[in-house]
């Protein structure tokens, strides 16, 4: 049998969810003990290919941890263990295989989508070949909405201009302190993700500051505020034609971090960020001039944004880590519909210590 281990923390203190298939049986010791024995409130589920012979292993093991013990005392710890190796290993086995089996197929389909020869309609013609109207390149916001004004893109305000240094130096940073960013710092990384490259001609088609194909830029920009010097706290859009802030919904600081933990699934450096970048695709943008192949852009296009984010950032002496493992039903919450417009990649922002 194929050995391979996958651990699961749905949230550090409440819930633990193990499944192994364990190489040795000390890793399954360990694994077992540590979570009996500890006093977090604990849901197992232990899968194995070991056979009864652990017990010699167990309690020699037990022994050692006898000091530790804090919830669970050894001999409970060790018939619960045994309780599960008895009763419900080997349905849970044969669970976890067919689970794992259908997994592997379903990632192997996956593959197909990113492949240039994948799902296109012979003879298919897109929305720009039937001569259907370009669609707009931002969602519209309601006439006469108050528009936040944002300060010029300023590149003074960078401390390191070496674009070596930034790409070299620039990580994934996960802890902020509580310090606010300023409308500057905020204004110069909605630029440099999405801003416009020079203003449009009149019925030509425009150029922002990140790549995309056909110059369709299929994404809208969320701004979930925590602490911004100038705004109050809640969620904004960012509108790149007019280079202003729309507030979509004025929403408590705690409550808003606390959200935003939630949306992460639970990872909190989210919540104790400055402003959570958020973005959407409108699929529709691509799908008008590339039909069925929009679907590979769509993708791409979030890794060109994100990256000039973690570019700027680290100039401006920030800190940002992408997030794919976040919430679907962030559309919701958003007011996303999930079919025309819903999020595909998030990235929080914050001051770092220095
Ligand atoms: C598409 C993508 C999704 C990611 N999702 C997460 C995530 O959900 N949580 C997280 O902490 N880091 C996430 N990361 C950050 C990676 O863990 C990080 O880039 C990686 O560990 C390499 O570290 P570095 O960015 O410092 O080079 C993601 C990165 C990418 C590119």
């Amino acid at each position: 049998m194929e050995k391979y281990r996958l651990i699961r923390e749905l949230s550090p203190k409440e819930t633990t969810v193990l499944v192994y298939h364990f190489s040795t049986s000390i890793e399954l010791l360990n694994a077992l003990l540590t979570v009996l024995l500890s006093d977090d409130e604990t849901n197992l589920i232990v899968m194995s290919n070991l056979s009864s012979m652990i017990s010699g292993w167990l309690k020699g093991q037990a022994a050692k941890l006898e000091q530790s013990k804090t919830v669970m005392n050894i001999d409970e710890a060790l018939k619960t263990i045994n309780q599960f190796i008895e009763n419900d290993l080997e349905k849970d086995i044969a669970e976890v295989d067919a689970l794992t089996c259908q997994a592997k197929t379903a990632c192997l389909e996956y593959r197909k989508l990113f492949r240039a020869d994948y799902g296109m309609i012979e003879g298919e013609i897109s929305d720009q070949m039937l001569g259907v109207p370009i669609p707009a390149y931002e969602k519209p916001f309601p006439e006469g909405a108050e528009l936040i004004d944002l300060p010029s893109p300023n590149k003074e305000i960078l401390k390191k201009t070496n674009l070596f240094d930034c790409i070299i130096e620039r990580e994934s940073r996960r802890k902020f302190t509580n310090e606010s960013l300023s409308l500057s710092e905020l204004s110069l990384l909605c630029f440099t993700t999405q801003g416009l490259r020079g203003k449009p001609a009149a019925g030509r088609w425009h150029f922002r500051t990140v790549p995309s194909g056909g110059a369709r830029h299929p994404y809208e920009t969320y701004l979930a505020v925590n602490k911004v010097e100038g705004l109050d706290s809640g969620i904004y859009r960012y509108l790149p034609l007019e280079h202003k802030l729309l507030l979509v919904k004025a929403v408590d600081e705690k409550e808003l971090r606390k959200k935003m933990t939630h949306y992460s699934e639970g990872q909190e450096f989210a919540g104790q960020s400055a402003v959570v970048f958020i973005w959407s695709c409108v699929p529709y943008r691509m799908e008008w001039r590339y039909s069925t192949m929009a679907r590979r852009d769509l993708l791409l296009e979030a890794g060109h944004i994100c990256q000039n984010l973690y570019l700027c950032v680290e100039g401006l002496g920030l800190g940002t880590c992408s997030i794919l493992a976040y919430r679907q039903d962030l559309d919701d919450y958003l007011g996303l519909d999930g079919v025309d417009e819903f999020v595909t990649y998030i990235s929080p922002v914050g001051r770092i210590e220095k």
